[in-house]
């Protein structure tokens, strides 16, 4: 069993041997290991049972420290460093050979993100090295907002958890990468689209339903409950579904009548409902229910990134 705590050195010591801790960041828990070190790597993907052609985001503490892995930042990337980092934006860059290709599933441009939460913050300060990590879940499962979550899945594969209490943004970060120059977000996220419009003008946005292993990351099915999920509008949702045992994941308002229900947000505050769900759906998850039905919330801020979320989770 991993043990959990909040202890920075014993993450320090558990890391500089080449092994993996569980980490907070501020959008979900990530599983770190040194990004320099490919036994380390390789211990990450076989941990979260996922594919090599997926690669991982590189963590790391500074603009300054970026230099020791990173060729080049060009002049939109840097804006949008120095706007929103620490915070749950993550740059695609162009890398230097001491990032091993196993972090990047061979591509030339690597993932990189200055998290924002203070443990993780003092603990990265305290290495010599960046800290490559996905999402500490198994792979294709919902995304950890606690140490808990990782504890229920990754407790016996992971020696320590560092436990920096519930994600408080709770969606993964925002990815920004270049096509032909061309700022293109290939994930939405954490951060929102108009945010960093207000920096560096208008973005692409990569279309969310590619399957396709060129396209890392956008796996179309993905973050998903065991139990099946349906998206649409709840009500007709319930009444197409009448013989089953129906859970409900609302954004606003409440379905009294059924099984289970989870409201993401009283006050329908896209935000708050960020923050609420992966633990809803993991919540959910455990229950007896033989369908979950959910609905899509306003598109506006952290809604994209919710609704992206929402429709992965309920792809067959
Ligand atoms: O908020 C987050 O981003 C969290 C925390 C822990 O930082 N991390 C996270 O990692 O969500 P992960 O591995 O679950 O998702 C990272 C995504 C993957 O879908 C991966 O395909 C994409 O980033 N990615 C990583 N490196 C890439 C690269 N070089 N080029 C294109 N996509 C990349
Ligand atoms: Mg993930």
């Amino acid at each position: 069993m991993s043990h959990i705590g909040s202890d920075i050195s014993q993450a320090k010591t558990i890391l500089s041997a080449g092994n993996t801790v569980a980490i907070p960041t501020e959008t979900v828990y990530g599983l770190a290991a040194n990004a320099f070190d490919v036994g380390a790597v390789a211990q990450i993907f076989s941990i979260k049972k996922r594919p090599t052609f997926d690669p991982l985001i590189v963590h790391t503490h500074s603009i300054d420290a970026l230099h020791s892995f990173v060729r080049e930042i060009p002049k939109a990337a840097l804006q949008l460093a120095e706007a929103f980092w620490p915070g749950p934006l993550t740059l695609l860059l162009p890398k230097k050979s001491i990032i091993p290709d196993l972090v990047t599933s061979g591509l030339d441009r690597v993932a990189v993100r200055i998290p924002n939460h203070p443990l993780t913050l003092a603990l990265l300060q305290s290495l010599d090295f960046p800290l490559a990590a996905p999402s500490a879940n198994p792979f294709g499962y919902i995304s950890p907002t606690t140490a808990k979550h990782v504890a229920d899945q990754l407790g016996e594969e992971v020696e320590y958890i560092l436990d920096g209490g519930a994600a408080n943004i709770g969606v993964e970060s925002t990815i920004v990468g270049w096509e032909n120059g061309k700022a293109t977000v290939m994930r939405v996220g954490g951060l929102s689209i108009e945010a960093i419009e207000n920096v560096i003008g208008p973005v692409d946005i990569l279309a969310v339903s590619s399957s396709n292993p060129a396209a890392p990351g956008m796996l179309k099915s993905h973050y998903a409950p065991r139990i099946p999920m349906r998206a649409g509008n709840i009500t007709e949702l319930i009444k197409k579904n009448s013989s089953k045992k129906i859970a409900v994941l609302s954004f606003q308002q409440a379905y009294p009548a059924v099984h289970i229900n989870y409201v993401l947000s009283k006050t329908g505050d896209v935000n708050e409902a960020a923050q609420n769900l992966f633990s809803a759906m993991r919540e959910l998850d455990t229950t007896d229910a033989d369908i979950i039905l959910t609905e899509f919330v306003p598109a506006i801020g952290l809604g994209l990134a919710i609704n992206d979320r929402l429709k992965r989770a309920c792809a067959e």
